[in-house]
């Protein structure tokens, strides 16, 4: 039984994630702020660990008082929020601060606050969602992209510190998936109008590639794994659906 951390566990792709562990035997903390969702998730027997992972100021501090000694065999570093989508020029001040700090900072300090011990243990794995758009060119997500980007080259980077160690890192390149991450910045037609025409991925989905990799043999890292809809062109619709600035 391997102790799971996964952050941004109350809802989405973090949830299902969250839930395939706890479904396999494994122990799991879940990390968010929806004190529901949490609550949801400890009355079915997984760690409830409510945390603003975008206060990033005394993140590590807050962190190593919630684990204490207890350094976890799997870390998936999920959390993320998207700002409205629209054009760089009008971007809000507040909304490049807050997708910077909890879609990268934050991922990179609880990623710190956990490798000493992985190291020190020469074993774990290390799971980062990132995003096709950190991959590939989007119009007015021009932030997004880059907190993606830099996550994914923090990914792959960090893999080559900690290979020697015996610890794997994978990076998660999803591409559209079915959650509610855009329910604060669209409106409910416009996000049907993302989904339609698509068959998007499941959050399930995304659970079933993680859970497939985790298994593999510990002398095999898959260090990235790109999952699309069958329909989704390169360049998505998520600019068309709410770029209208
Ligand atoms: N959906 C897609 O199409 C797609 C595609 C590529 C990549 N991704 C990435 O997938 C990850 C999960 O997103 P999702 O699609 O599953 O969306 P979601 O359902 O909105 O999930 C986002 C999760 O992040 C948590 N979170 C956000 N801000 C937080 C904060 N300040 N402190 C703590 N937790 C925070 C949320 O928890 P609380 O609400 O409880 O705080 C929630 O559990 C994100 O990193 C996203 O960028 C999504």
């Amino acid at each position: 039984m391997a102790q799971v951390l996964v952050t941004g566990a109350t809802s989405g792709i973090g949830q299902a994630i969250a839930l395939a562990f706890h479904s396999a035997g494994h122990q799991v903390t879940a990390v968010g702020r929806d004190a529901v969702a949490l609550a949801r998730l400890g009355a079915l027997g997984l760690t409830a660990l409510r945390m603003d992972l975008g206060d990033v100021a005394e993140l590590t501090d807050r962190l190593a008082a919630a684990l204490a000694d207890d350094v976890p065999d799997v870390l998936v570093n999920n959390a993320g929020m998207v700002a409205a989508p629209g054009n760089f020029c009008d971007m809000d001040e507040g909304d490049i601060h807050r997708q910077v700090s909890t879609n990268l900072t934050q991922a990179i300090l609880v990623t710190r606050a956990v490798v000493p011990g992985m190291r020190a243990r020469g074993a774990g794995h290390i799971f980062f969602t990132g995003s096709i758009a950190g991959h590939t060119p989007y119009p007015n997500m021009a932030v997004y992209a880059a907190t993606k980007a830099a996550l994914g080259g923090f990914a792959q980077s960090l893999r080559l510190d900690l290979s020697p160690h015996g610890v794997r890192v994978t990076e998660i390149v999803a591409g559209r998936v079915e959650s509610p991450l855009y329910k604060d910045v669209l409106t409910p037609d416009e996000r049907a109008a993302m989904y339609a025409g698509q068959t998007a991925v499941q959050p399930e989905d995304v659970a079933a590639m993680v859970m497939a990799v985790h298994a593999m043999p510990a002398h095999v890292n898959v260090s990235r794994f790109d999952i699309l809809p069958t329909r989704q062109p390169v360049m998505a619709q998520v600019a068309a659906a709410g770029g209208k600035k």
